[in-house]
């Protein structure tokens, strides 16, 4: 959060930006997942709550989870949303960024951006007064995360004492999930090919802040070592959105760390399988996994249009 005052109302968060988890703090984080469960558990108690309030979407690269979710999250809680898809707006080739954050914040009460580029949302947020969310960039997705743990505490309160585990790309998601787990003091392994790692600055932000909440982040190449006596076994694409030219070479350098059935069956017998989803099926997951009862991907898709009524909620609530 970047922008207004810091509230002393802890969900509050009123008129200030999301665009990386690290912008919360531990404490406006279970706010939100607090919010999220009371919406998703009352949702007419909220159904007038941003009445006449209206939500500009950016999408300079597909989505059907994040348009899908912000359309219906918005329209649930009284507000209308327009909504600019993949070359409509062109930054800095049609208009500049500049001008397009100038123009929207007369329109708009709110700006959620995906992207290539964190610069972008950072700059876009620095012109505008709006406040302004990151709908994914190529270094995050903390909307996904925010959905991912509220998923997971839904599960088992006790997360914090379980072992949840990454296995895959060293993307986006990840960096937004390790930064959620220093931030609550989870204990997350993540578990990648040579090369392929997370950034070296987000791990070390997010140990330092595990360090402080009693979590751990531990990176590894071993995904068996990962999985074992795990209780989440999370994964993503091997090629994220933007990334199409290196398919082949990832598809190489990936080859062991597959969530199939194997994996699994290593992790702990009550073990949850998570995935932001879009799935490559029979790539980074198998059809028997994601399809398995151990599944909880369409869990976490629910649980996007509840968090972003909490996150939309609190940016935006007077
Ligand atoms: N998980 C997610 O953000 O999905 P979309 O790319 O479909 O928005
Ligand atoms: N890492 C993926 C996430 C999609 C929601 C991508 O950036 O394409």
């Amino acid at each position: 959060m970047t922008k207004g005052k810091q509230s002393t109302s802890a969900v509050s968060l009123r008129g200030r930006d999301f665009l990386s988890v690290d912008d919360l703090t531990k404490l406006e984080i279970n706010s939100l997942l607090d919010l999220a469960e009371e919406i998703k558990l009352h949702p007419k108690k909220f159904s007038a709550a941003l009445k006449g309030k209206i939500l500009a979407l950016i999408f300079e690269k597909p989505s059907l989870r994040t348009r899908t979710s912000f359309t219906v999250a918005i329209d649930q809680l009284g507000g209308n949303c327009v909504d600019f898809p993949p070359g409509d707006l062109g930054f800095g080739r049609h208009e500049s960024l500049y001008d397009v954050a100038k123009n929207l914040e007369r329109m708009v009460d709110a700006v959620m951006i995906r992207t290539f580029a964190q610069e972008t949302v950072v700059s876009f947020a620095n012109f505008a007064s709006i406040p302004v969310i990151n709908g994914l960039t190529d270094h995050e997705h903390p909307c996904q995360a925010i959905a991912d743990f509220l998923t997971i505490r839904e599960h088992n309160k006790n997360f914090k004492q379980l072992k949840l585990t990454y296995v895959g790309d060293g993307n986006n998601v990840s960096h937004s999930l390790m930064l959620m787990a220093g931030k609550l003091g989870a204990t997350l392994h993540v578990a990648t090919p040579e090369h392929y790692e997370p950034n070296s600055d987000v791990v070390t932000r997010a140990r330092a802040l595990a360090e402080e909440s009693g979590g751990s982040i531990v990176i590894t190449h071993d995904p068996a070592e990962a999985a074992r006596d795990a209780y989440v076994i999370y994964t993503d694409t091997w090629t994220s959105m933007g990334q199409e030219g290196e398919a082949q070479s990832r598809h190489e350098a990936f080859k062991g760390f597959q969530v199939n059935r194997e994996l699994l069956s290593k992790a702990r017998p009550d073990a949850m399988f998570m995935h932001c989803l879009p799935a490559h099926r029979g790539e980074e997951v198998t059809n028997d996994v994601i399809d398995s009862p151990q599944s909880v991907v369409f869990e976490e898709a629910e649980n996007r249009v509840h968090v972003q009524k909490a996150i939309l909620y609190a940016l935006l609530k007077s």
